[in-house]
């Protein structure tokens, strides 16, 4: 069965034109020129027509990093793979990659094979999955090569959480050694946890216990120079390097130095480092901050990391938006650090909000409306190895498509969100432009305001090598 979508503007990552979007079943058939003799057949033999008028039509969003289910701190994240994918969809995203973690010790096969059990039948969009190695060794290395075989071409290494995730230097620029030989993208969360831990534990001793002190103790000088680290370890591995969940002025200067000396380096950024800070958001009296809590921390707002951050967004030293959504509720999960920050899980929730949160940077001047697309949808994409199945709106593209109102205004509210959160990060935020109607591989899965899908709707993607990687 064929499905027109007509009358609406089509924005791409390099442009905004009037197009007609014809979709035979799951797939993309072709991209025509409205009122041309094609679009009048097509429309003709269409078994659906959809008036996008006023709206944007564009490739699905790809949050190419979310935490559903993630153990953390002696809770689980509150999104599983059904709430948080299904939360996604509402959100504009139609391609989920989530992280399988192997906790040193344990087998990188099992672990993998519990995170797929986990993800499969539950997914209300197409999902990939990325695996954290948290303990490098011979057959972690080994294994490494067999996941790139079966499409999970990217591995998270941490220089923080010391005794939990931490690798060493030389442990890294194996698993370094490793990527260069088969092709995978390294990436890696860079704060120098050791010298964090000494900070911390200070500060408690000090009585400095409330959730601002998160932010204090992980200082911009630990994620520079962890960022510094791991480019100058990459460089030496000969492997590509992929920042994660950037927050501060000074790494993104790393990343910006080593792209400019023609390294093989990239970063992402994620909605809470664009919006929230430390003094307004962790700093909040009454625990209220511990809402704000995750890793790498918000930055203060007297400084000006948050400029810096959508000038990367446009320069391409920050390559992409994703949302480390990793949601824990307030009432059971982030009050198990309310005598000390140290036990708040890490993390906030926002799956969601991105393609929203992003588009306001059009909104304010500060992204084209292309590269909001891009930074969504088509880098993550090439970047994670699903260009061009996914990413673009292209004769034999996935049907993952979104029409986007950008003239609706409302208010984001833990009681409109449908994320498994007790609260929201993001309470009281008032926002122009909101997702119309959502279609995962040509199924209508958000229209008239209603969740038409089912768990198990989304498919697991086998990843190629990213694309950017010479
Ligand atoms: O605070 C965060 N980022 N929680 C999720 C785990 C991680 O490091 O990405
Ligand atoms: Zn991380
Ligand atoms: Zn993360």
């Amino acid at each position: 069965m064929t499905i027109l979508i007509k009358n609406g503007t089509v924005i791409s990552a390099t442009g905004a034109d009037p197009a007609d979007v014809l979709i035979d079943g799951e797939t993309i058939v072709a991209v025509l020129q409205p009122g041309s003799e094609l679009a009048a057949s097509a429309e003709a033999g269409a078994a659906r027509v959809i008036d996008a008028a006023g709206l944007y039509v564009i490739p699905g969003g790809i949050d190419g990093h979310t935490h559903m289910e993630l153990p953390f701190g002696g809770t689980v994240a509150s999104d599983d793979f059904e709430s948080g994918t299904r939360a996604a969809a509402w959100g504009g995203t139609t391609t989920i990659i989530d992280f399988a973690v192997q906790p040193a010790g344990e087998s990188v096969r099992e672990c993998l094979d519990l995170w797929m059990g986990k993800a499969e039948g539950n997914c209300a969009i197409d999902y990939g999955m990325h695996q954290i190695i948290g303990g490098v060794d011979d057959q972690s290395l080994k294994d490494m090569d067999a996941l790139v075989d079966e499409g999970i071409t990217s591995f998270k290494l941490f220089m923080a959480y010391p005794g939990v995730f931490l690798s060493d230097d030389g442990q890294i620029l194996r698993a370094m050694q490793q990527a260069a030989g088969n092709g995978a993208l390294i990436m890696m969360h860079a704060e120098n946890g050791l010298a964090i831990d000494v900070l911390a534990e200070q500060a408690v001793e000090r009585g400095e216990t409330a959730p601002i002190n998160h932010g204090l103790v992980r200082r911009a000088e630990f994620e520079s120079e962890a960022t510094h680290r791991a480019i100058q370890l990459a460089k030496v591995g000969a492997a590509p390097l992929y920042i994660v969940h950037l927050s501060a002025s000074e790494a993104l200067e790393q990343v910006a130095m080593a792209r400019n000396n023609g390294a093989n380096v990239f970063a992402e950024t994620c909605p809470q480092y664009l919006y929230f800070n430390v003094e307004d958001h962790l700093g909040k009296p009454d625990f209220e901050g511990a809402a704000y809590v995750c890793s790498t921390p918000l930055r203060t707002k007297h400084e000006h990391h948050q400029e810096d951050l959508w000038k990367g967004l446009r320069t391409n030293d920050l390559s992409l938006v994703a949302t480390d959504h990793c949601p824990f509720c307030m009432k059971d999960q982030k009050e198990l650090g309310r005598d000390d920050f140290r036990a708040i899980p890490n993390g906030i929730g926002g799956v969601e909000h991105r393609m929203d949160m992003i588009y306001q940077g059009v909104t304010t001047g500060e992204i084209s409306l292309p590269r909001w697309v891009e930074l969504c949808s088509t880098t993550p994409a090439r970047m994670f190895g699903l260009y061009p199945q996914k990413g673009t709106i292209q004769p034999g593209s996935d049907a993952d498509i979104v029409l986007y109102d950008p003239k609706r205004e409302w208010t984001i509210s833990v009681d409109n969100h449908h994320m498994n959160i007790d609260m929201s990060a993001y309470e009281g935020i008032d926002v122009t432009g909101h997702v119309h109607s959502v279609m995962s591989r040509g199924r209508m899965i958000i229209e008239n305001d209603a969740y038409h899908g089912s768990p198990g709707d989304g498919k697991y993607l086998r990843r190629g090598l990213s694309q950017y990687l010479i």
